[in-house]
């Protein structure tokens, strides 16, 4: 439930790689992850992040109109882009047995029901129509239809005669699928109307025709497909399409576009149905116009229940505006058309019994209280645990032993308990209490802050075990993170090794690796008592062997590996490239200026609130602004260093968390360690490239320019050493006023010495070292 990278990725570059990968599962695999509503809370998720943060279009990871071309295909561009439609989906927490049901009338009391339900977005998305259209949102006549999940398909036809079929692809161009069509004869290949016309519309494989082809591939032994729309797809892109004949593909079109009919026709969505309907076309048969969004808004509602009775999958309901004329006015979004939007059912709950609640210490020392369940099924798997997210969920639904609860997979593919039905508890529950300490260390616990992640805003766990340097589970989380690919790349030292490790008192912090006896490793137990799994000494061999690499790995991947808060790949790779050691970052200049300064910027931003403000009596306002005077000097100051430094894409988070790191006493014992078993990162050669690059320098006497902070971060930012003792390996003393026995030194050694004006001029480029 938990990931040892958790605390160092920031969740909002994770979502948008987990979306990528589902992306690519579902498009390019044909394969999905996850199911389609709990696609959409992430991507809903993603995008509330975006919006929150401000994050520009351009830089937002964008897969909407996924692309289905496969090798091999003919490609053609579309004549008008096909585009995807907005959707209106319910955030979870929204979703009914939460508090608010989401068909209610009381949606509109709740916080945040603007955004975060699918009748807020129907809501807003018909008053912006309004803007245009004029009157108002209970006048539009609308049109609902079922959203068919399938897969698009546009048809040209001309003389009568389909002349080409061609599948979404990348929105702008897709795969030409003409004789797949006409050998599936999942859409007429003739018509009466004879001018040249496009329409769109989508293929699906029935219920029924899904369970026949599955049947027949595990009787063949051969993989099943996980739905049927994935299968639809995978049959449309067979290139034998006489294969297709008897597959039961079927389709239902739902769209003229404007200016791709050689002749004319009727102005409205629901009469260009019917014209379609003429044409021997199939359209949905549940199709309803009505006046108004709220209207609009019940009928999706209410398909709800019918939903499971029909032949084919929907996994949702489209809402058109059906005046046609006014579509071109208004236009198109990057993604979608503003005259529709789809409003998307809510995910799949269901009820079961909760036979006990089991308490998890994750990897990061997160307690997550999990369900033990009643076997149940739920879109397509059986379910027997599920996520009570923490402490302050597990209050808020007020679940007991013994209750039935309503399960539902969403944002993950972990299910996760929603919401009690009251009705059903038996009386003689007692309320669950939440232990007081660690159930795996019995540490005392600690509350790691309320509500959402300050920075991605996503719900955190909010209590966890305070002993973080001895406490198991977060010792194996750190084993294995500081073993990972990524980090040192220990292969062979996975989460079974590295709980065997530490579940047997053989490593208690990663450091203990390079003191393992290679005996002690192959002798270690994988399995239990009863049924021994040793590791064995061929498998001991290769990982001692890969545990000796580590030593010499770059400082980049040991940042990495030693898990600093907010130090991620990326970030450690900036650090290393400023930093030539663990020493040079643990005392960094550069890295104590950003701290002070963020600090200092936040003081300020504190001062200087309006409100607060208002409340002051002059004589406190003049208090504060000569504080704010001091700030403004003391950032001044500091400003220097922070540009010198290399460390423009550092912030003051990353330097607080690396500050707080190596304060701390396993930071102090990490130094130590790593000192006394002779290990030495070093910086990549990405190391500065300035006029002191490679340079190792001393500093004595006091600079008018520089404090001593300022000095040791324009040297390190040109690329030096900065070291505290002369010495032969010295390059260059930069000596100040009243310098002293350093000096002396330096000329009994033959050192260059420079002034400040000698020291300018090396860094100005116009001498050198
Ligand atoms: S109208 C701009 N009507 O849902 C696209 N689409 O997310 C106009 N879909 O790409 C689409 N049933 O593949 C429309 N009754 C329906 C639909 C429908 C399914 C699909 C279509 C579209 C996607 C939008």
């Amino acid at each position: 439930f938990s990931s040892p990278n958790a605390p160092n990725a920031p969740d909002f570059t994770a979502l948008a790689l987990r979306l990528r990968e589902l992306d690519d599962a579902y498009y390019r695999d044909a394969s999905p992850l996850a199911t389609d509503a709990e696609y959409d809370l992430l991507r809903a998720e993603y995008d509330r992040l975006c919006d929150e943060q401000a994050i520009p279009e351009s830089a937002r990871y964008t897969r909407g109109v996924g692309d289905d071309h496969v090798q091999g295909f003919e490609t053609v561009v579309h004549a008008q882009r096909m585009l995807s439609l907005e959707k209106a989906a319910t955030r979870p927490e929204f979703l009914p047995g939460t508090g608010v049901d989401e068909g209610s009338e009381f949606v509109e009391s709740e916080p945040g029901w603007e955004n975060g339900t699918a009748w807020g977005r129907m809501k807003a998305w018909a008053d912006r129509l309004v803007e245009v259209v004029g009157g108002s949102g209970q006048d539009l006549s609308l049109v609902v239809e079922p959203k068919i999940d399938g897969m698009s398909v546009s048809l040209v036809y001309e003389g009568g005669q389909l002349v080409r079929a061609v599948t979404r692809g990348d929105g702008t161009r897709g795969d030409v699928v003409t004789a797949q069509i006409l050998a599936s004869g999942a859409a007429p290949s003739k018509v009466p109307e004879t001018s040249r016309f496009e329409v769109r519309g989508e293929l699906y494989l029935p219920r029924e025709a899904f369970e026949n082809l599955n049947r027949n591939l595990s009787e063949a032994s051969e993989k099943t497909l996980a739905n049927p729309r994935n299968a639809c797809a995978g049959l449309m892109k067979r290139k034998d399409a006489s294969s297709l004949a008897k597959t039961g593909i079927r389709s239902f079109l739902y769209f003229v576009p404007n200016g791709q009919h050689a002749m004319p026709l009727p102005a409205s969505q629901r009469s260009r149905l019917d014209w379609l309907v003429a044409q021997g076309f199939s359209v949905h048969p549940d199709v309803a116009s009505v006046r108004g969004i709220a209207a609009a808004y019940d009928a999706c509602r209410q398909f709800l229940d019918k939903r499971d009775t029909l032949d084919h999958e929907i996994d949702g309901m489209v809402v058109k505006l059906d005046d046609t004329s006014i579509h071109d006015e208004l236009g198109n979004t990057e993604h979608h058309p503003r005259w529709g939007i789809a409003y998307k059912f809510p995910p799949e709950r269901r009820p079961t019994r909760l036979l006990g609640i089991s308490i998890q210490v994750g990897r990061t020392g997160s307690l997550t209280p999990v369900a033990e369940l009643e076997p149940v099924q739920l879109a397509g798997t059986t379910v027997s645990r599920a996520s009570l997210h923490n402490r302050s969920h597990l209050e808020k639904i007020g679940v007991r032993v013994g209750d039935t609860v309503l399960v539902q997979k969403a944002g993950d593919i972990i299910p996760q308990v929603v919401a009690v039905v009251p009705a059903k508890r038996p009386t003689e529950s007692v309320p669950f209490e939440f232990p007081e300490v660690c159930p795996v260390c019995g540490s005392l616990l600690e509350d790691r802050g309320k509500g959402k992640d300050k920075r991605t805003k996503l719900p955190v766990q909010l209590i966890a075990c305070s002993n973080t340097d001895n406490c198991p589970p977060q010792v194996v989380g750190r084993l294995e993170h500081f073993a990972s690919r990524r980090a040192l790349d220990l292969e062979g030292l996975g989460s079974i090794v590295a709980e065997a490790l530490v579940e047997n008192g053989i490593v208690r912090d990663v450091l203990d690796l390079f003191d393992l006896p290679i005996n002690t490793l192959s002798a270690l137990n994988l399995g239990t008592e009863d049924a021994p799994r040793i590791f064995g000494e061929k498998n001991a061999t290769k990982l001692i062997e890969a545990i000796t690499r580590a030593r010499t790995a770059p400082l980049s991947k040991w940042l990495h590996a030693l898990a600093i808060q907010d130090v991620g790949d990326a970030i450690a790779i900036k650090l290393a490239s400023t930093h030539a050691t663990v020493e040079a970052l643990a005392k960094s200049a550069s890295l104590a200026a950003l701290d002070e300064s963020g600090n200092l910027i936040e003081e300020d931003e504190q001062l200087g609130n309006q409100k607060a403000k208002k409340e002051r009596s002059p004589e406190q306002q003049q208090i504060v602004d000569a504080r704010r005077a001091v700030i403004k000097a003391r950032i001044a100051e500091l400003n220097p260093i922070l540009r010198t430094a290399g460390i423009e894409e550092i912030g003051p988070i990353v330097a607080r968390s690396v500050r707080t790191f190596f304060n701390s006493h396993r930071g102090h014992e990490i130094l130590a360690r790593l000192a006394a078993l002779g290990i030495e990162p070093r910086g990549e050669s990405r190391v500065i490239d300035g006029p002191l690059s490679g340079k190792t320098v001393v500093v004595t006497g006091s600079l008018a320019g520089y404090t001593r902070d300022s000095i040791k971060a324009a040297l390190e930012g040109a690329g030096a050493k900065v070291t505290d003792s002369v010495s032969k390996k010295t390059d260059l003393l930069v000596a100040g006023e009243a310098a002293g026995s350093k000096l002396e030194k330096a000329n009994a050694l033959g050192i260059r010495v420079v002034d400040e004006a000698g020291l300018s001029r090396i860094l100005e480029g116009t001498d050198s070292v």
